[in-house]
């Protein structure tokens, strides 16, 4: 399947894309007739009067402009929660779920949505939502538009087809994509089940993280994200649009497939990436750095260097540190802390954190290396060694993430989590 589909390359580039030769306008956006009849439409991701190195909009040429479609109806959120979380407290403690479980009756990717924990307002346009997805349908004669963020998957089984207004792209576990804030798509199954996790970015677009020193390369290189080709269809029939708006799912009936852009140019589309690609840049002498030097993307906040979200893998390495503690050091952070594990074994927790669950460790509570870990670790001799079979990533934020009821009370929730670090002992006897 992934080899049918043809892809752009690089980062936030200004593409152009025609699926009609000519189809394309030249050397402007809106001429008084498009060919082939199309419809112009203005796709805007950022404020008209962003800066132009942030600005983000795109052009679209397609059969119908979006303003024709019925009225929307509000209907039930299920599982489906947005920031603020007000139906629970959010107590400091440290949490971990294991996997929500792949129903057994029919459910697309809407009906198999489920909201972990939230932070920052979606309506202020700050934080973000934490959902995970558990499917076993593609979703049948209906599309999904999400009003309130763009949408980072992050999947953890099963490969998904994702159609969108600017085209289609695959993403199997391994690699994540995006789907900007307002574009319209569905999800199809490619294997028969499918889970994984979404952050939903309510503030500012993901960009690459800085390399500082580093350089010109390394970390997340641009070149290695894909962006679809325009892809259109030309479909009528009784369809349903569903959109997230302001924390709430309206349906809406459209008479036609969304996905009629003929032709596109701008730089705001989705796009994909394999976490492969990720090139890991770690120390070569002692002391385990700090986790920021594993970003692959982030959404800056307003204040310089406390991301609104920052997204954060921890792909296999090869770790030579010397002297050191080569897990993650015991700490606490003014930043919050959600993890997910993709595949394998995370090296500060090697059990209980399993693929496809998730961990909490908010604002200021202390966290880090279960007992055994610590003891192992502590021991180890320590030849150069490389890190096989694990992939965790982390949504790191600087806003408190509020679980939601569903997450406190659902029978996901380890509630014996901090178990994991009774059996710490002191080892100070006064000798050294
Ligand atoms: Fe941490």
């Amino acid at each position: 399947m992934a080899s049918e589909i043809n892809y752009m390359s690089g980062f936030g580039n200004e593409f152009e894309t025609e699926a009609l030769p000519g189809a394309l306008p030249v050397g402007q956006f809106t001429p008084q007739k498009v060919k082939y009849n199309l419809y112009t439409e203005q796709f805007s991701s950022t404020a008209f009067t962003a800066p132009r190195a942030a600005n983000r909009r795109t052009w679209l040429y397609r059969l119908r402009p979006s303003v024709v479609q019925g009225e929307y109806t509000a209907i039930d959120n299920a599982l489906i929660r947005t920031a603020p979380i007000t139906e629970a407290i959010t107590p400091p403690t440290m949490m971990r779920w294991s996997p929500i479980d792949i129903p057994t009756q029919p459910t697309d990717f809407i009906d198999g949505l489920i909201t972990m924990a939230a932070n920052g307002s979606a309506n202020g346009q700050t934080g973000m939502g934490i959902h995970v997805y558990v499917a076993n349908s593609s979703m049948q004669e209906r599309y999904f538009c999400n009003a309130d963020g763009e949408l980072l998957f992050v999947p953890q089984h099963g490969e998904l087809l994702l159609h969108t207004e600017c085209g289609k792209l695959t993403v199997k576990p391994g690699e994540i994509a995006v789907i900007p804030r307002g574009i319209k798509f569905s999800v199809d199954l490619i294997d028969e089940t499918a889970r994984g996790y979404i952050c939903e970015n309510y503030g500012h677009a993901f960009e690459l993280a800085e390399r500082g020193p580093v350089g010109a390369n390394g970390y997340a290189n641009d070149r290695d994200f894909k962006y679809p080709v325009a892809a259109f269809e030309d479909k009528e029939g009784s369809f349903e649009l569903v959109t997230k708006f302001n924390g709430h799912l309206f349906s809406c009936p459209i008479t036609h497939s969304p996905f009629d852009v003929v032709a596109w140019t701008g730089n705001s589309a989705p796009y994909k990436y394999d976490l492969a690609r990720f090139n890991v840049i770690n120390t070569v002498s002692f002391d385990h750095p700090d986790p920021s030097i594993f970003t692959v993307l982030t959404s800056p906040s307003a204040t310089e260097g406390m991301a609104n979200v920052d997204f954060v893998i921890f792909p296999p390495r090869w770790m030579v540190a010397e002297n050191t503690f080569r897990p993650p050091y015991y700490h606490r952070n003014i930043m919050s802390e959600f993890m997910g594990l993709i595949e394998g074994v995370y090296d500060a927790k090697e059990h209980g954190f399993v693929p496809g669950g998730a961990s909490l460790h908010n604002c200021m509570s202390p966290h880090g290396p279960e007992a055994e870990v610590f003891e192992k670790a502590s021991n180890a001799e320590l030849a150069p060694q490389k890190y096989e079979n694990t992939l965790a990533f982390m949504f790191e934020s600087r806003y408190i993430i509020s679980p939601t009821k569903y997450a406190l009370e659902g029978k996901e929730r380890q509630t014996n989590y901090t178990q994991c670090w009774r059996s710490i002992t002191k080892h100070f006897t006064g000798e050294e």
